[in-house]
């Protein structure tokens, strides 16, 4: 059973630089999250700092009850052993074999005999694809294997909160579908929690319940899926269409000269070869477990969850959503009932669960 991760008011820097701050969201039980944002954004420092590897120096990160920020270190290590993470390097050992290390945390953690230790490795080399490669070193193989060997290592104690850092990068298009729907099968199982970092659209489309964007230091946006998925806002459109026209540039944040002369060329015709708008518009069916796997319980609960906070969502996400459940005969019953006027329904998103910050406001405007 996943458990809550809940962040409240969370900054960190390294010496004067600010990473991000003030960031307040929380990781639904058995859910599966996803995290957008530009690179240097600070996705992975977020992920090292949930398991306790960095330290952020305001706010409160609390895992079953207890906030990480403030527990001793005999505390932290029973939290840690809750976790499965894939770094975005795979971080694996690089003078043991891929037994050895998706091993080692059975070895770590538990007091398991070594047979059946071999079972459990074994096991997960074959779910991500490994079987063979046991014996070959992380220098041996290819980028795409060391991530696939870094998610079975992750999977070895049944964690109940699974983050994984770019789990895509380095695969091809074939495993990255096979790898979401492995995480999306596993959640199915275990009900684990679970939060991926991702430059990868089309996954951030179809498989979290969740979606939240880093951009300019702050959390812009975390809440249902369909709210981002949905949103008017230019950066996340931006990056949703991975277009340069819009407010992120290469570097840092573009200035307005740069912006009107990208604007410019765009209407003269330049093509920068990004999806056209309506190609993403909307929310595609999500994901759902191999036919066979157990219902997911994250998916029931957050349908009820949704439904309480419906008339609070911004009126094209309510549109998304409810299309959604009427096309799968779900949400009869459940949710509460409609806004009658839902132009009103939305208005600002500034609440726990689907919180904006930082940017312009686009919700509750009646040009949604
Ligand atoms: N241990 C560290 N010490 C100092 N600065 C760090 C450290 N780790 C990360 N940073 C800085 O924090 C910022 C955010 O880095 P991070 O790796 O979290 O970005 P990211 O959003 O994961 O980017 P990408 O999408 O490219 O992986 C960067 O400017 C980086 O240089
Ligand atoms: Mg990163």
């Amino acid at each position: 059973m996943g458990v809550e991760v809940s962040v409240e008011g969370l900054t960190k820097s390294f010496g004067s630089q600010k990473i991000w701050e003030d960031v307040t969201f929380t990781l639904p039980e058995g859910e599966v999250s996803a995290l957008l944002g530009p690179s240097g954004t600070g996705k992975s420092v977020f992920l090292k700092s949930l398991i306790g590897l960095l330290r952020p120096e305001q706010g409160k990160i609390i895992i079953d009850g207890t906030d990480i920020l403030q527990c001793t270190a005999k505390e932290l290590y029973e939290i840690r052993k809750l976790f499965g993470v894939l770094f975005q390097d795979g971080a694996l050992f690089g003078s043991m074999d891929l037994f050895d290390n998706v091993a080692f945390p059975l070895r770590e953690h538990t007091k398991k005999s070594e047979s059946e230790i071999r079972d459990i490795v074994m096991e997960k080399l074959e779910l991500t694809g490994l079987t063979g490669a046991e014996g070959k070193l992380p220098g041996e193989i290819s980028g795409g294997m060391r991530k696939r060997a870094g998610l079975a290592r992750a999977l070895v104690l049944d964690p109940e909160i699974i983050l994984v850092d770019e789990p895509d990068s380095g695969l091809d298009p074939v495993r990255t579908t096979y790898l979401a729907q492995l995480l999306i099968d596993i959640n199915a199982q275990i009900d684990a929690t679970i939060l991926i970092v991702t430059h990868n659209i089309n996954l951030a489309r179809t498989v979290p319940d969740n979606l939240g964007m880093l951009y300019r230091k702050k959390l812009v946006m975390f809440g249902p899926r369909e709210v981002l998925l949905t949103s008017e806002e230019p950066a996340v459109r931006q990056f949703l269409r991975g277009s340069k026209l819009g407010p992120i540039g290469m570097s840092e944040e573009k200035d307005d000269a740069q912006m009107r002369e990208e604007m410019k060329q765009a209407e003269q015709g330049h093509n920068d070869g990004s999806p056209g708008d309506d190609e993403l518009k909307g929310v595609p069916p999500q994901m759902q477990p191999t036919p066979g796997s157990p219902e997911r319980k994250g998916e029931i609960r957050r349908e009820k969850r949704v439904a309480e906070m419906m008339d609070d969502l911004p009126v094209e996400a309510q549109k998304a959503i409810r299309e959604e459940w009427a096309s799968r005969g779900h949400g009869n019953g459940r949710s509460t009932a409609p806004a009658a006027a839902t132009a009103t329904a939305g208005a600002t998103t500034s609440g726990d669960t689907a919180s904006t910050a930082g940017v312009d406001d686009h919700y509750g405007s009646d040009e949604n």
